[in-house]
């Protein structure tokens, strides 16, 4: 009772209503909440500590940004989130606020078109070499239904793409990465796209920012021939999956196109079944299924890889 009094009272304040509306449309950094709000940043920054405390807002640091969001821990969620709909899109204060985060979100795009008419040309080139992504992405879903996943990690989200596509299938989905300008594109797709059980951190696939068994699905999808330590990465997320959780590794099988190596930056030339899964068992991951994509100058092999064991959540389920 005390807790929900807490929340009430925290979120019961003009500014402090408007900050859960623009939350909830995605995550937004303390400067960008500053300029929406035209409050100082001494004042804004005194709303968010007060919600904060109140568990309704997420707080983390990435370099020299500091970003909010949504609680979304189980017992604030429903709270917030319900109170952040009720906020009447109408009320001239807040349809202004609107307006400016939509002009936020306007140059934020500009600057991920702008990254992207960059990378384009060699994005495309790479994209011709193999089978449509649909294709891939097809099979990579159907091969993750078959564990239900709940609460999913995408190793080196790039723009979130998986994370969108697992997105109408999980409960929360998280993606980490190490550029912030992918990040960046990431976050823009995701508030575009409304998924807001689904959330992006800068993170490293060697030392992944997430607690030992706390994930369902774990996907690599076309970042293992970046790794210069593929066994290590695979480690890695052998130790956020809970036991029966699975492993999804999406890449290349063995190819000779050097000049991924060059112009791409792979240094990975594909990986054989025999690798992928000798490294998933070292791990303590048990390969369960391999896909090859023919049909383009690469092909495109997904393993999946299964953490042995079954904790009580899933027992519980089987029950029910
Ligand atoms: C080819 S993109 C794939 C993106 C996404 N998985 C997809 O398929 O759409 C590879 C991504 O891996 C990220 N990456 C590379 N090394 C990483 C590392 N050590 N930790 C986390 N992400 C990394 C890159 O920044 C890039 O966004």
């Amino acid at each position: 009772m005390d807790r929900l009094l807490g929340a009430l009272r925290a979120a019961g304040e003009p500014t402090r209503l408007r900050i859960l509306g623009l939350l909830n449309q995605g995550e937004l950094t303390v400067t960008e909440l500053t300029h929406i709000l035209r409050q100082s940043q001494p004042r804004v920054s005194r709303h968010l500590r007060l919600l904060c405390d109140a568990d309704l807002l997420d707080r983390f640091r990435e370099g020299a940004w500091v970003f909010y969001r949504l609680s979304d821990r189980d017992d604030a969620q429903a709270l917030v989130t319900t109170i952040a709909e009720l906020i009447p899109e109408e009320d001239p204060e807040f349809s202004r606020d609107l307006e400016r985060l939509a002009e936020v979100r306007a140059r934020r795009a500009a600057e991920a078109a702008d990254y992207f008419s960059r990378h384009a040309p060699e994005w495309d080139r790479m994209r011709s070499l193999y089978v449509p992504e649909e294709q891939v992405e097809a099979t990579l879903l159907s091969l993750a239904k078959q564990q239900r996943p709940q609460r999913l990690l995408d190793i080196g989200t790039g723009t979130g793409r998986i994370l969108e596509v697992f997105s109408p299938h999980i409960r929360r989905g998280l993606g980490i990465d190490l550029s912030a300008e992918m990040l960046t594109v990431a976050r823009n797709n995701l508030a575009q796209k409304r998924l807001g059980h689904c959330q992006v951190r800068l993170g490293d696939m060697y030392d992944i920012p997430a607690d030992r068994a706390s994930q369902d699905t774990v996907v690599l999808h076309q970042v293992l021939h970046f790794a210069d330590d593929p066994s290590l990465a695979i480690r890695e997320a052998a130790r956020v999956l809970r036991p029966g959780g699975t492993c999804l590794i999406v890449d290349f099988a063995p190819h000779e196109k050097e000049f991924l190596r060059e112009e791409h930056a792979h240094r990975r030339l594909g990986f054989s079944d025999e690798e992928i899964n000798g490294l998933g068992e070292a791990a303590g991951l048990a390969p369960t299924a391999v896909e090859h994509l023919d049909g383009g100058e690469l092909t495109v092999t997904i393993w999946r890889l299964d953490q042995p064991g079954v904790d009580n959540k899933t027992l519980l389920e089987a029950a029910e």
